[in-house]
């Protein structure tokens, strides 16, 4: 990715040129953000890198993250807010990435709850949100990071991936400009930012209309145990609102979920 392309991308409404940072190779973005978190970095500190050797996914999972296919990208957000005040930012990330990708490849991808973009049945990246506290429990800081595959073709990616993985090119059925994907992610980014506190309904209104999941039915899964459902709806913190065949509702914020149709579950 070249530095000077993105700056050129970038609208001039865009005010954080003077912290972008364009690395060739760190182990995670996420995590040199942190740091740099810690070390008092400003508020939209973005750190892009051409390759990860250490990229992480929710969960505790790897993100392959091989050079000259992917945007690897993370931002710092410093909102004046509580911790519990930002369950809805991983959900607002996606809404900003449907938009970037949008404007720079031409398609709106989906959101598999919580935090998957797809294209049709298969991933084409992920989002991964961490909160710094202060030692009295406030908000230090919060790092989104966001992996978007995007120069692969079907046969790039490991076979035991091909069913479940994209990129955009397959989506767009042409090449993609990825530093014009990078600077449309910033962009979206900082428009997220400027409504993330102020205008939560809109935001939920959007995200359920990404929202994949909705209307479909869902595995549950926590351990051992599988439960399926019908996903009906997304709360005001992000959960998924299930409908169990016994006809109980269910709000559910953590485990696996699978969507029937998506990924390996038919
Ligand atoms: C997921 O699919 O569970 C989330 C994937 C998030 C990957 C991005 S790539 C940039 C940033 N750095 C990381 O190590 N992870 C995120």
């Amino acid at each position: 990715m070249e530095q000077a392309r993105i700056f050129r991308f970038l609208g001039p409404d865009y005010p954080w040129r003077d912290r972008l940072l364009i690395l060739d190779q760190v182990d995670s973005t996420n995590d040199r953000l942190k740091e740099l978190a810690r070390q008092g970095a400003p508020e939209g500190t973005a750190m892009i890198a051409e390759r990860q050797t250490d990229g992480r996914g929710r969960r505790g999972r790897g993100f392959s993250s091989p050079g000259g296919t992917g945007v690897y990208l993370s931002i710092l957000l410093r909102p004046d807010c509580a911790p519990g005040d930002l369950m809805h930012l991983t959900c607002a990330t996606g809404c900003a990435m449907c938009d970037a990708v949008e404007k720079a490849a031409h398609f709106r991808p989906g959101i598999k709850w919580t935090n998957d973009l797809v294209w049709g049945t298969k991933k084409l990246g992920g989002i991964l949100t961490e909160l710094g506290l202060t030692p009295q429990g406030g908000l230090d800081y919060a790092v989104v990071g966001i992996g978007i595959n995007c120069c692969q073709a079907v046969e790039d990616f490991p076979p035991e991936l091909r069913d479940m993985a994209a990129s955009l090119a397959m989506a767009a059925g042409g090449p993609i400009d990825r530093d014009r994907v990078a600077a449309a992610m910033l962009e979206s980014l900082f428009k997220m930012r400027q409504t993330l506190l102020c205008e939560k309904d809109a935001l939920w209104e959007r995200y359920r209309r990404d929202c994949v999941t909705l209307g479909k039915d869902v595995a549950l899964i926590r351990g051992d145990e599988v439960r399926h459902g019908l996903a009906l709806d997304v709360d005001e913190e992000g959960a998924l609102i299930v409908r169990f065949p016994d006809g109980h509702i269910e709000a559910v914020n953590s485990g696996e979920v699978s969507v029937r149709g998506m990924y390996h579950y038919v």
